[in-house]
């Protein structure tokens, strides 16, 4: 059994940034009512002139991960993709990443469950390299919402939240006992699967389908939330996986150094913070400036926290997610 250790982050936002004003050009919203909300203030949304794509970005978001580990494309053993918003509907992301980077031809796979796909997609990294199968990583989380939101008021309660960007984790075999990832935890909940949702383009609804009703009134091709529904089954899993994940490794809440939550809403982190009594600087939240980038949340904050030297040598770094599906879980490293 060998253990796991993170060796290198990266991410990567669009350039373009969309402030709650911008948004009033589409739809009846204001400032005051998304930033006291979803804490939101602006969100980069992908200029559609740009080639930036879900992929493009996870590219150039793994490409700063792997330089930081120290290694070159041809140390990588292996790609896990986690996307909701693939460009394509196949082939998945991961083998774009492993095209757009020029590596060898290395395994890659994709890893849906939306807001938890980085957490997934770190498990599943994890369990390849404790045992020895891999050795090098490459954990990508990305995301390109922008495309396909309903921006018009009828969505508004959706398109305001989110956002487009890419992050990017190198995960490596290490000799340090005690370090690395100490443990992760997954859950599922699919009988609330309608409560958020994006129907289609699927097989329930074939593209002639759509194209023949041609009905501009059909919005099952658009992101459906329960917000209210969401948020109180966000702000109980939430808990649950972190207390499952400290639990797990005989530590208290107090060890807790850092905790990255999934940026789903500034309203549920600040929850969390305050179920946990953690002080403002032992929690981070970016979705001020970022939305919620779903699969790339947690992988662009707990880069940014660590650009920001928040993360030091030893910390407790707990990362937390819940999402559509639902799913949910968490990620328990020791720095
Ligand atoms: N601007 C202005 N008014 C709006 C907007 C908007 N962007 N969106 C909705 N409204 C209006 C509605 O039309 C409604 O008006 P009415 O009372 O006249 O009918 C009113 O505001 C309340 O609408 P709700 O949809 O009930 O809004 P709510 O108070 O629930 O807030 C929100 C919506 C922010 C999404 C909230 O439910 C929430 O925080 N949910 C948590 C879910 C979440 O954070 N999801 C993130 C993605 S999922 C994930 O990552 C886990």
């Amino acid at each position: 059994m060998y253990n796991s250790k993170i060796t290198g982050l990266g991410y990567y936002v669009p350039e373009n940034i969309v402030t709650n004003n911008d948004l009033k050009e589409f739809m009846e919203t204001s400032d005051e009512w998304i930033q006291e909300r979803t804490g939101i203030k602006e969100r980069r949304w992908i200029d559609p002139k740009s080639d930036d794509t879900t992929a493009v970005m996870g590219a150039k978001a793994s490409k700063i991960a792997i330089e930081r580990a120290g290694l070159t494309k041809d140390d990588i053993d292996f790609i896990v993709f986690a996307t909701l918003s693939p460009d394509m509907y196949f082939p998945g992301g991961g083998v774009q990443v492993q095209d757009l980077l020029e590596m060898p031809t290395i395994g890659a796979l994709d890893v849906r469950n939306q807001c938890s796909g980085f957490i997934y997609a770190m498990s599943v990294a994890d369990q390849f390299i404790k045992t020895g199968m891999y050795k090098n990583i490459l954990v990508i989380g990305a995301e390109y919402h922008s495309g396909g939101l309903d921006k018009s008021t009828r969505g508004r309660n959706v398109s305001v939240i989110f956002g487009d960007g890419a992050g990017a984790a190198v995960l490596s075999r290490s000799e340090e006992a005690g370090k690395g990832i100490l443990s992760t935890h997954l859950h599922s909940e699919g009988k609330h699967a309608k409560e958020l949702i994006l129907e289609g383009p699927s097989t329930k609804h074939w593209v002639p389908e759509i194209l023949e009703a041609n009905n501009p009134d059909d919005v099952s091709y658009y992101p459906y939330m329960n917000g209210q529904f969401v948020f109180k089954h966000a702000i109980t899993r939430f808990s649950e996986a972190i207390v499952e994940g400290l639990t797990a490794n005989k530590l208290e809440k107090e060890d807790i150094d850092m905790l990255i939550p999934h940026q789903a809403n500034l309203r549920i982190s600040q929850f969390v913070q305050r179920k946990f009594r953690l002080p403002d600087d032992k929690v981070f939240n970016n979705i001020q400036k970022y939305g919620n980038t779903t699969a790339a949340s947690v992988i662009i904050a707990l880069t940014e926290a660590w650009e920001e030297g928040k993360i030091k040598d030893n910390d407790l770094v707990v990362l937390a997610a819940f999402g559509s599906g639902f799913t949910w879980g968490s990620v328990i490293i020791r720095w």
